[in-house]
């Protein structure tokens, strides 16, 4: 329903409350200026992974799909970490450039949408394509739709692409984001919307689906869909030693906080992602970009 796609969702009267009490707290960005200066905190990390696909032609050149999630651009992540995950994703050359979602936090001001366009559109990539997160549908998404157009995005809202040749047997799904979708009056339901997607590129042997959260996992499993990335758990934020998270939200999150799972046949990839949100800094949960390779196996 194209009048309700980008609607602004609300979040809880608590939730307001809180957001309004951070942008108090974190006025002038030194939490950010501060996470920045401890050693080693601005590091983002690369994660390479291969993925072999049965019965994809020799002859296809290997299709490289960089992925980055959670970005949030606002007082808590720091310059530098966004500056060295975007020199990431400019590093793979990658074909394709997929965002997850989440690229603010405490609101889509016209600074930070302007600071999202200039940087995603210098990622050379063929194509470029997003989701949209939680916080993106409690900021004003229509305006981040509209910087990630400029800069080249296809925002993908229960939507699906065929990608152009030589890369033309692979398709890729964009889902709405679960948590914020869910009792959205006119929504339609993940599963009409994965549906409708699914539909418009049916005839495409290979699918890849992005979801922000990997709570989009039960309606993605059982339908052909190769590979889900996803974000949103930021790998918990704040964890123990040994990258043991503390909390992480939804329920698939907390069975994959992070990292690769192979479950009956689909690979889901769950991005740690790369910016602050409430807590203006990560404990064992460090920010990273990945870089998936997909390969024919015969
Ligand atoms: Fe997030």
């Amino acid at each position: 329903m194209p009048g309700s796609r980008l609607s602004r969702r609300p979040h809880t009267r608590a939730y307001h409350i809180m957001e309004r009490a951070l942008s108090v707290l974190y006025h002038g960005g030194w939490a950010a200026w501060l996470w920045a200066r401890v050693p080693g905190a601005c590091r983002v990390g690369l994660i390479e992974h291969e993925l072999l696909v049965p019965g994809r032609e020799a002859g296809r050149p290997p299709l490289r799909i960089a992925f980055a999630s959670d970005l949030h651009l606002g007082p808590t992540t720091p310059r530098e970490v966004l500056d060295e995950a975007f020199a990431r994703l400019r590093s793979t050359q990658a074909d394709v450039l997929a965002l997850g979602g989440d690229y603010v936090f405490l609101g889509a001001t016209t600074e930070r949408v302007h600071e999202l366009q200039a940087r995603v559109q210098q990622v050379p990539a063929t194509v470029k394509l997003a989701v949209l997160g939680n916080h993106d549908f409690w900021a004003r998404p229509e305006h981040l739709e509209d910087a990630l157009t400029k800069a080249g995005v296809r925002v993908l809202v229960n939507d699906s692409i065929r990608l152009p040749p030589p890369h033309d047997d692979v398709a890729v799904i964009g889902l709405d984001d679960p948590l914020t979708s869910w009792g959205v009056e006119e929504r339609i339901t993940l599963q009409e919307g994965l549906d409708a997607a699914l539909a418009r590129v049916a005839g495409v042997p290979i699918k890849i689906a992005v979801c922000h959260s990997p709570d989009g996992y039960p309606e993605v499993k059982g339908r052909g869909v190769r590979l889900l990335l996803a974000g949103h758990t930021h790998g918990g934020h704040i964890a123990l030693p040994g990258y043991r998270p503390l909390w992480i939200p939804g329920p698939h999150g907390r069975l994959w906080p992070f990292g690769r799972h192979e479950v009956d046949g689909l690979t889901v990839f769950v991005s740690r992602g790369v910016g602050g949100s409430i807590v203006p800094c990560r404990t064992y949960a460090p920010p990273d970009v990945a870089l998936f390779t997909l390969r024919g196996s015969h």
